[in-house]
């Protein structure tokens, strides 16, 4: 008889980055499964692990200090006894020098591989990647536009190595970038090495929904909160405004869509417990081998966050005008259709959580 997951329950999974926004649901998600979880943390953090001693018994969820993320051997000791790992943190410093972010990041999921490969008791391992490493939503018309498992955002790498690329663009291609070489330097590991375990990534796009500790700064989800303040300057964040004129044509159209004129920003967004969810899935499903995971739930824009947000606090007039005139991303991601299905079979959800349902979670207790 097939057991129902790849990991029996009580199995003891390793997630990196565990204090983070995402990381954080992907912990409190195993635990409810009635998984243990070590988390790496780069300085300790009491806090965290009283909220999951709390929620869960002690003796569910411990910490390790991990100081150097790409230190194979603090890596493999980390590892110790783990059936599965999930690799989730990564360099969010949104430098503007390629040197500084890319190549560390790149090396560093090798070496988490490597450290997987030597404990022997690691099944599973899976990638936190990104939207980014895939496709970058565009400010342009993107009907037409068709995203499956052999995308990858060439563009954000030639923009980030690119000296001709503005300063204000260039902390958003360098993290798209090190996304995009980070999940291909890791399937090309996986190809060269052929290690005992399976990997699976997932790409989200961008996170909204529940921010489990006041600790934890949330992430985008923190970006979205700042519009109940009266603070418009994520509008020009995500994704910047100013675009590299210096790119190749497809280039540019990959990060402007055919418009040359770049208007307002389009993104798709999910729900953070939906991409927790996905990553549970990607270690523990039997049918999830090899893949990546699409987390797209739907294409929204900062006028749908707008609106949102005045439906949900009405009493809240600072929240700004959003951008004119924005577009919906209109690309068809072709493989969300299958993360929805096994959200839907794996959790018995009923499809992907709706924005208002995720912004309400996002700002619940601020008034
Ligand atoms: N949020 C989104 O919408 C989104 C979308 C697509 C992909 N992702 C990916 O999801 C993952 C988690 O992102 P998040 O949004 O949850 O961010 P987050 O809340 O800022 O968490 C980031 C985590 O990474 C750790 N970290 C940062 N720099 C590090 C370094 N140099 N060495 C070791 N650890 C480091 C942080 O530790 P400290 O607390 O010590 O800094 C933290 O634990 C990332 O891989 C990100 O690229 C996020």
């Amino acid at each position: 008889m097939t057991t129902p997951y790849v990991l029996p329950v009580n199995t003891l999974v390793l997630v990196t980055g565990a204090n983070g926004f995402i990381a954080s649901h992907t912990v409190d998600q195993l635990l409810k499964k009635g998984f243990k979880v070590r988390g790496t943390v780069r300085a300790p953090k009491p806090w965290l692990n009283a909220f999951f001693d709390e929620k869960y018994g002690e003796g569910r969820f411990e910490t390790v200090t991990v100081k150097n993320i790409g230190d194979v051997q603090e890596l493999e000791n980390a590892m110790q006894g783990v059936g599965g790992v999930i690799h989730m943190a990564t360099d969010l410093t949104f430098s503007s020098d390629p040197h500084a972010v890319i190549p560390w990041v790149t090396d560093a999921v090798r070496k988490v591989l490597e450290a997987a490969s030597r404990t022997k008791t690691a099944q599973r391992v899976v990638l936190t990647s990104s939207s980014r490493a895939a496709y970058m939503s565009s400010r342009g018309s993107t009907k037409g536009v068709r995203v499956d498992g052999s995308s990858w955002n060439e563009a954000s790498i030639e923009a980030a190595w690119d000296p001709m690329t503005p300063e204000d663009a260039k902390p958003f291609a360098v993290y798209s970038a090190s996304k995009t070489e980070c999940e291909k330097a890791a399937w090309a590991w996986m190809r060269d090495n052929q290690p005992h375990f399976e990997f699976n990534t997932v790409l989200p796009d961008f996170n909204t929904g529940r921010i489990l500790h006041p600790e934890i700064a949330g992430s985008t989800m923190g970006y979205v909160r700042t519009l109940l303040k009266g603070d418009p300057s994520v509008f020009d964040r995500l994704p910047p405004r100013k675009i590299p004129f210096s790119l190749s044509l497809s280039s540019l159209l990959s990060l402007c869509g055919n418009s040359l004129i770049c208007r307002s920003p389009a993104e798709w967004y999910v729900d953070v417990e939906d991409t927790a969810r996905l990553h549970v899935i990607a270690l523990l499903s039997h049918d999830v081998k090899s893949r990546r995971l699409f987390a797209f739930a739907a294409s929204k824009n900062w006028t749908d966050y707008v609106q949102t947000l005045r439906k949900l606090r009405p009493n809240k007039d600072l929240i700004p005008e959003p951008p004119a005139n924005e577009r919906h991303d209109e690309a068809d991601i072709v493989l969300a259709h299958q993360s929805e299905t096994l959200l839907k079979d794996f959790f018995g959800r009923q499809g992907w959580t709706p924005l208002d349902e995720s912004l309400a979670a996002g700002i619940e207790g601020l008034d």
